[in-house]
């Protein structure tokens, strides 16, 4: 008899496939780093170390872009959430592991970037 499968089991299921997908990612991926991409030298410090906190009237976006930028970085910052899910079930060496290794940090260079 035919029935649903649960979500740990499906990502048991999916290990081949993102094992396959894990090695074509790291066959041409290309390591970057934030400070690759910021201008540090037009940022300054928050308010806690002397400086002044960031509010809206220093954007040079659009309300919309602002607002999905936000969306964006809240979607980031919650990145840790979803690593806890797969690395509570799968070891760090599976293919699971190896992707959501590399998936958290990438998201979080993403967020500094952002943010
Ligand atoms: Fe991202």
């Amino acid at each position: 008899m035919a029935r649903n499968l649960t979500q740990l089991e499906l990502l048991i299921e999916l290990e081949p496939i993102a094992a396959s997908n894990v090695d074509r990612h790291l066959s041409m991926a290309k390591d970057w780093h934030p400070h690759d991409y910021v201008p540090w030298d037009q940022g300054r410090n928050f308010a806690a170390m002397g400086g002044i906190d960031w509010d809206t009237g220093q954007s040079a976006l659009g309300e919309v872009a602002r607002a999905a930028m936000i969306t964006n970085l809240l979607t980031e910052d919650n990145l840790p959430s979803y690593h806890r899910e797969i690395a509570e079930n799968f070891s760090q060496d599976g293919a699971w592991g190896t992707w959501v290794g590399r998936w958290t940090a990438e998201e979080n260079r993403h967020g500094i970037v952002i943010r």
